[in-house]
């Protein structure tokens, strides 16, 4: 590979990342986070509607949330109005005509209190006179509302977490369930690392708008209508004034969202071409030593990394700078309306308790303005991500199993013997290529049949087939005489042990993954399976024996003894089917030979396929298959195929004189 440039890289890398398994997100908090996010969501009312469903079984939760909001608000509003009447009392106004209605009532209800008996005996025990009783009086009311408010915002954040994380555990589940039944063709299809991020980046950002984004939004709107309903009862030619000075917060607020949207898009696409390309050349890092490509890989990632900085920084700038320059703006308007009020002041009976709480007012009317202007991004995207996870949520499942499916060993259908028959089987992954051509073939129960020929003949296809990984289109299949598709797949499978090409371990002790072939083995069963497939001797050469946890699919084995340890899983089952894909494809001739010896003992009564490319391990088979592009075109045992001289004599005597 010629070393590429910065576009050509992030062309590549931007596109191949999809931000898989832990992809870091961006930084939390403050604007929307983590990759494969963005775009807009292109049916936004049906998504809303959908999250709405999630949210539903919690309405009364949600009711109550909405109370506490209105409460904290309403009571941040009416603390700040007090300080109206407080200010003038101790500036000595006569509030007698001038005042507003609201603070004429605070003033009432304070003096009231603080003739109240309780207040009066406070009073008097600390020798209070002047305005001071009136002074004790309002902190009194203070703490009273301003508890109310802290209480109400407790119960807000705490119910919200709840119904938050309980829909999003719901959330993952429906999808976790929903992947379970996915038909393999789907992850044909879908890249790991993009399935990943549904679970990981969409579902983050759904998390962060249900808990952050929503209930700031919903609050910052109370706030915005109590502040003008507050504000125009304090003064009405002050509030138009405010109000006059709303569309430049707005448009001020939109402008430098969709600015800073924009670098932030562009921040986004370098991260996760970086993020690509380390994911790139971490899982290829052998690869990389081996042809030493080390320098060029720094280089390249330098130049990655070094225009991520570039837009990192401008993404950074303008999403940082929004607040100050939003902040200062409502400066000039809290200094207009203080100039204003002043000349009311002087002017109209207007009184200084009001001018200072309306221009408290004035200020933190603004603030929602912008917020929402810049929350909306937010919520854009993780629609956009809640329409990805329920785009998975809506695929086709596995074809249900067919009406009246053979599910259990019952009377008339006693266990699956295992005779097996293709007829006219044709097939292909995608309809513009056939893989498999007319492929007729039978097996009686207990016999062994091998599959050979080139890489991609279409070996492992057959198998595929037989366990219903994918369905055919044309020809039959058919298992003691009855069609695979009329056994439920569990039942199907149940009675298919398969050792798969591609081996797979999950994170476990050793004894945990060959029990993983049969979840009622006992121990011993486990071990004898292990004995069999030739695994026990090197399992208990490991530190820990079969307590050993493996984990990252084995990374701590050989792929020879990963392989052994598939086997044994196998063989722990007692399907009367036995399918053996490559089993034995990177174990020694000896081991081999090990093993076939174990496993003839486990063939014995069941029909077993077998592929391998070391065609000494299928000579006593009943049938060997010659597979070419999709077509067997020899067939017979091993005699009668090197007698015919065709393809497999040259196979096998090829492989002969490389012995
Ligand atoms: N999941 C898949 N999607 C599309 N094509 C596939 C898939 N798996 C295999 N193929 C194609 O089918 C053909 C047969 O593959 P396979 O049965 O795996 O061959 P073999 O096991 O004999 O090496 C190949 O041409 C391969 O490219
Ligand atoms: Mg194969």
């Amino acid at each position: 590979m010629a070393k590429r440039n910065l576009e050509s890289l992030q062309k590549q890398y931007a596109k191949s990342s999809h931000g898989g398994p832990g992809g870091p997100g961006g930084p939390r908090g403050g604007g929307p986070r983590g990759r494969g996010m963005g775009g807009k969501p292109k049916n936004a009312g049906h998504t809303i509607a959908r999250l709405l469903g999630y949210l539903k079984p919690h309405t009364l939760a949600l009711l109550l949330v909405l109370v506490c909001m209105l409460t904290s608000t309403v009571t941040s509003l009416i603390g700040s109005y007090l300080l109206s009447p407080v200010i003038n009392h101790i500036a000595g106004v006569d509030m007698g005509t001038d005042a507003s209605f609201f603070t004429e009532l605070a003033d009432k209800i304070i003096t009231a209190w603080a003739s109240s008996a309780p207040m009066t005996f406070l009073s008097n025990t600390f020798g209070l006179s002047g305005p001071f009783p009136y002074l004790l009086a309002a902190i009194f009311i203070f703490a009273v509302i301003y508890g109310c408010g802290i209480l109400a915002s407790y119960l807000q954040a705490r119910l919200m977490v709840h119904i938050t994380q309980s829909s999003l555990e719901r959330i993952r589940n429906d999808l976790f369930e929903k992947l379970q039944r996915l038909p393999v063709r789907y992850f044909d299809a879908n890249p790991t690392g993009e399935t990943m991020s549904r679970f990981t980046n969409d579902v983050d950002n759904i998390d962060h708008m249900l808990s952050n984004t929503l209930t700031s939004l919903i609050s910052g709107i109370i706030t915005l209508l109590g502040t003008f309903v507050f504000m125009l009862t304090t003064n009405l030619w002050l509030t138009l004034i405010t109000v006059a000075f709303i569309p430049i917060f707005a448009l001020g607020g939109a402008n430098l969202a969709k600015r800073s949207r924009k670098f932030y898009k562009e921040q986004q696409a370098a991260l996760g071409a970086v993020n690509g390309y380390i994911e790139e050349t971490v899982s290829g890092q052998k690869v990389i030593k081996v042809f030493n490509h080390e320098q060029d890989c720094e280089e390249e990632f330098a130049l990655l990394n070094h225009d991520l900085r570039g837009k990192q920084y401008r993404a950074m700038f303008w999403g940082g700078i929004m607040g100050p320059i939003m902040g200062n703006t409502s400066q000039i308007t809290f200094a207009f309306t203080l100039g204003v009020g002043g000349i009311m002041m002087l002017l109209t009976g207007f009184t200084p308790g009001e001018l200072t709480v309306f221009a408290n007012y004035s200020k933190q009317f603004s603030f929602p303005i912008t917020n929402i202007a810049s929350q909306m991004t937010t919520i854009f995207s993780a629609l956009a991500g809640a329409e990805r996870v329920f785009a998975v949520m809506d695929q086709a499942p596995e074809q249900p199993d067919a009406e009246g499916a053979i599910d259990e060993d019952t009377q008339e259908h006693d266990g699956i013997k295992g005779d097996v028959v293709f007829e006219n089987v044709t097939f292909g992954y995608v309809p513009e290529k056939t893989v498999l051509k007319n492929i007729s073939l039978y097996a009686h129960p207990g016999q062994k049949i091998a599959f050979v020929g080139s890489t991609g003949a279409g070996k492992t296809t057959i198998t595929n087939l037989l366990n219903r990984f994918y369905d055919i289109e044309s020809g039959s299949i058919t298992i003691d005489g009855i069609d695979i598709k009329q056994y439920s797949r569990d039942y199907l499978r149940r009675n298919i042990a398969m050792v798969l090409q591609d081996t797979h371990l999950f994170t476990g002790t050793v004894m945990e993954n060959i029990r993983y072939g049969r979840l009622d083995a006992t121990d011993e069963e486990v071990i004898a399976a292990a004995k069999t497939a030739s695994a026990h001797s090197f399992i208990m050469r490991l530190e820990h024996g079969y307590q050993t946890k493996l984990e990252g699919d084995g990374a701590n084995l050989s792929q020879g003894q990963r392989q052994l340890l598939n086997i044994a899983r196998a063989a722990l089952s007692k399907a009367p089917i036995l399918v053996l894909d490559e089993a034995t494809s990177s174990v020694d001739t000896r081991t081999e030979r090990h093993i076939e010896r174990g496993m003839d003992r486990l063939m014995k009564n069941r029909t077993t396929f077998v592929i391998a490319h070391r065609l000494s391990t299928v000579r006593n088979s009943n049938a060997i298959m010659v597979l070419e592009q999709g077509e067997i075109i020899e067939r017979g045992d091993h005699d009668d195929l090197l007698a015919l001289r065709g393809r497999y004599y040259e196979l096998y005597t090829g492989v002969k004189e490389l012995d």
